[in-house]
């Protein structure tokens, strides 16, 4: 399995989850099966702060998120900032952080799969939000210039990366200086053995991609990044593969 044959299963699988989500069937997750472990449990998607009436979203959109946990609640994101999130699928973090940078920031999602593009697009009209856009690109080449972006956010995604390096370093590419990152993702309390890393389904459902904390971190800082950490996630070790958060920034 080539990274191309991946990234093709992933795309395929997202574009039909888009597009469930797009009918109006619920399709709640992207693993085939609750016996498998995903990043998708419709655990807490909601920051703690959004959720008061004024910057609640209906409950459709909520619905659509695929992450594994809240970037949003370690990134900090100030009025007027430009947020840049990582694989944005149905838009549901780029929704929130829009209320967070306000009329005066603003928010890129980029995503690779067209049929969630759609789905963001009709969310965010939804809501009429305005200071939204969602472009279509692989995190491995992202379509944003240079020392652009504030704050990078992502959602259980770099983890279906066949090449994690690289999306990492593209992330440093776009971030201006003393930018932030803050990412929740699959990972692995041990290395993801052979056998499973070729199970394509797998990988498409947030688990075979996955990589351990301590190789999360050490590529983050081969790609340029001070400040790795770990902030959350882990906690349980009888979960072989967890959500966790990280943040880092930009020198
Ligand atoms: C598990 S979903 C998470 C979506 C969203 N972050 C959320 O929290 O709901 C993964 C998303 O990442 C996108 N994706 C996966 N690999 C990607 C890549 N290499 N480049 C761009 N998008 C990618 C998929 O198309 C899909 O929409």
């Amino acid at each position: 399995m080539d990274d191309t044959q991946i990234k093709e299963q992933v795309r395929e699988r997202y574009a039909d989850i888009a597009r469930q989500k797009l009918a109006g069937k619920p399709s709640s997750c992207c693993a085939p099966s609750s016996a498998e472990t995903s990043c998708c449990a419709p655990s807490d998607v909601i920051p703690a702060d959004l959720l008061t009436t004024k910057d609640a979203l209906p409950d459709d959109i909520v619905n659509t998120s695929l992450g594994c946990g809240t970037p949003l609640e370690i990134a900090q994101v100030q009025p007027g900032e430009t947020v840049l999130d990582l694989g944005s699928g149905g838009g549901l973090d780029c929704l929130y952080a829009s209320k967070r940078v306000g009329a005066r920031g603003r928010v890129i999602g980029v995503d690779m799969t067209t049929d969630m593009l759609t789905l963001a697009r009709a969310n965010a009209q939804k809501v009429g939000a305005t200071n939204v856009e969602f472009r279509h690109g692989e995190l491995e080449n992202l379509p944003v210039d240079d020392n652009s972006v504030d704050v990078i956010i992502s959602n259980c995604v770099v983890n279906l990366a066949p090449d994690k390096d690289r999306v990492f370093r593209e992330a440093f590419r776009v971030l201006k200086p003393g930018g932030r990152v803050a990412i929740s993702d699959m990972v692995t309390r041990l290395p993801m053995p052979e056998i499973m890393r070729a199970n394509i389904a797998s990988w498409a459902a947030c688990v075979s991609g996955a990589i351990t904390e301590k190789e999360y971190i050490e590529k983050m800082r081969a790609a340029g990044f001070v400040g790795v950490d770990k902030v959350a996630g882990g906690e349980n070790p009888l979960e072989p593969v967890y959500s966790a958060k990280f943040v880092a920034r930009k020198p």
